[in-house]
């Protein structure tokens, strides 16, 4: 079951597990989600500005993973996301992280660029998908 919690200390342990350097409540637009049975299998966390949307992080935890877990947090934020009308959904994904790349692609978004050196020396592309707008 996909939960949004209200509650950031939920999720800041295993944050601070895989996204050390993720700084917690820091973005008054950020929402987040959890996949929960029986305990935390998965986060989203995601930001609606206005006309646009950004994927701040997704986490399966490592048991748990290639099960369909981040495919199903996906698609709650892109619910989400167009039911507000947004226009664009971007984000930041390390170059070899192939994983996330590929699900990320599995759900339109699009390789636009490298940011050399945007997370601690490592390149990340930007990635982004248009919604349209019904
Ligand atoms: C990326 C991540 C969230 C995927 O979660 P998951 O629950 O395993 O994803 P799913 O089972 O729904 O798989 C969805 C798609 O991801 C891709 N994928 C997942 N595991 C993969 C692997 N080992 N190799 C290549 N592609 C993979 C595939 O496109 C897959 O679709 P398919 O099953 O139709 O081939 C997970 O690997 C993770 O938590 N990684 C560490 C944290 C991270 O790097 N997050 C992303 C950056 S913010």
């Amino acid at each position: 079951m996909i939960t949004e919690v209200n509650d950031f200390e939920i999720v800041a342990p295993i944050l601070k597990e895989y996204f050390h350097g993720y700084i917690v409540n820091n973005d008054p637009f950020e929402k987040v989600a959890i996949y929960n049975h029986n305990g935390i299998m998965g986060i989203i966390s995601y930001s609606i500005m206005y006309e646009r949307a950004e994927i701040n992080y997704i986490i399966t935890l490592p048991h748990f993973r290639h099960k369909g877990i981040g495919s199903k947090l996906l698609e709650y934020a892109l619910k989400d996301i167009s039911n507000k009308k947004c226009k664009s959904i971007s984000l930041e994904v390390e170059t070899e992280n192939e994983e996330a790349i590929n699900l990320y692609l599995k759900y339109g978004f699009k390789r636009e660029i490298i940011r050399p050196h945007y997370y601690a020396g490592k390149d990340a592309y930007l990635m982004t998908k248009e919604i349209e707008v019904k």
